[in-house]
């Protein structure tokens, strides 16, 4: 019951809906959905994958949360910060066993897993591939009493449900926009927003932008995540606008992202929200998205625990 209550504190019902801001694009008028303001550490989107992840894992009576990402992962460090405010145990698989013995050399995300609580299970890259299909994985998760394992970048269809409940918030904050924009890593972000426009019936196009390269195969697994699949707004993948690849950057990103901080005051992480406001950029710029539009853009976070360093964050 303890955890019960620990768990909700972390996502009260009545928690206030994230900020809408307006601002000007190229002339055209743009809200952003501050949803890097709901938490220094299971910021903008961790907030809502984990929200019917972690009161799940609570419900059935986990004692310890298992997880994945590489060094940087927002995922990684969301998920310990997390799990420790619903009083359960937490176990990191991290891409690279060459990290186990070296840790003067582990990124500041993973120092602060570490300084959380979360156990970190250093893995081979062809372990990590695997995940829970790798013997070395599958053992030690088979020995932990009551794991609930949440995937990599925390997608899942309990993710996708918290995801729009943004939506939910959206329609007491705003009119309807004509374009939704949101990054795209595994594609969970992207189907929690399609879900919610359609929970709410609103008919405004959503748009994804890719931040990998060579991301194909992400539009079907975003629609196995949409319930029934009827009632859908438009949707698609936005490829064009990867940089390079993840966490590749081209010096235009750079300079966008940069020049758009000192305009607006609104930082952006270089791995996701520099690329899909870039996008919009580059949409309306190309006059996909004109004067007559009001698109909204979400914000997803991923500038927690104060860094921004470029890394494979997920
Ligand atoms: C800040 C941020 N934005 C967007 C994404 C992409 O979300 P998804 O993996 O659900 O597509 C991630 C990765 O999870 C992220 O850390």
């Amino acid at each position: 019951m303890g955890q019960v209550s620990s768990a909700l504190n972390l996502w009260k019902e009545q928690l206030p809906p994230t900020p809408c801001q307006t601002i000007e694009m190229l002339g055209v008028e743009v809200i952003v959905k501050r949803d890097d303001l709901n938490h220094a550490v299971v910021q903008g989107n961790k907030l809502r994958k984990l929200k019917y992840n972690l009161l799940q894992a609570v419900e059935q009576n986990t004692e310890t949360v298992v997880t994945f990402g590489g060094a940087y992962s927002n995922h990684l460090l969301a998920t310990a910060y997390a799990a420790r405010t619903c009083g359960l145990k937490a176990v990191g698989f991290v891409r690279g066993d060459e990290l186990a013995n070296q840790t003067s050399t582990w990124s500041e995300c993973l120092n602060q897993c570490h300084q959380l609580g979360m156990q970190l299970e250093f893995v081979s890259r062809s372990d990590y591939r695997l995940k829970t299909a790798a013997k070395a994985i599958s053992e030690k998760i088979n020995a932990l009493e009551a794991a609930f394992v949440i995937p990599e970048g925390g997608s899942n269809q309990l993710a996708v449900d918290g995801v729009a409940e943004l939506v939910d918030e959206l329609v007491t904050q705003v009119d309807e926009p004509t374009h939704i924009v949101c990054p795209v890593g595994t594609g969970g972000t992207l189907a929690g927003v399609v879900q919610g426009v359609a929970n709410n019936n609103w008919r405004c196009k959503v748009f994804g932008v890719a931040v990998l390269k060579g991301l194909h195969g992400v539009e079907s697994q975003v629609y196995q995540w949409l319930t029934d699949g009827i009632n859908l707004p438009e949707y698609k993948v936005l490829h064009q606008f990867n940089g390079g690849g993840y966490a590749k950057n081209t010096q235009e990103l750079i300079g966008f992202s940069l020049g758009f901080e000192q305009e607006t005051g609104i930082q952006l992480d270089k791995i996701y929200n520099s690329k899909s406001f870039y996008a919009l950029a580059q949409l309306i710029k190309n006059q996909q998205i004109t004067t007559k539009d009001l698109p909204l853009i979400i914000h997803t976070g991923g500038l927690q625990g104060g860094t921004n360093q470029i890394g494979d964050q997920g």
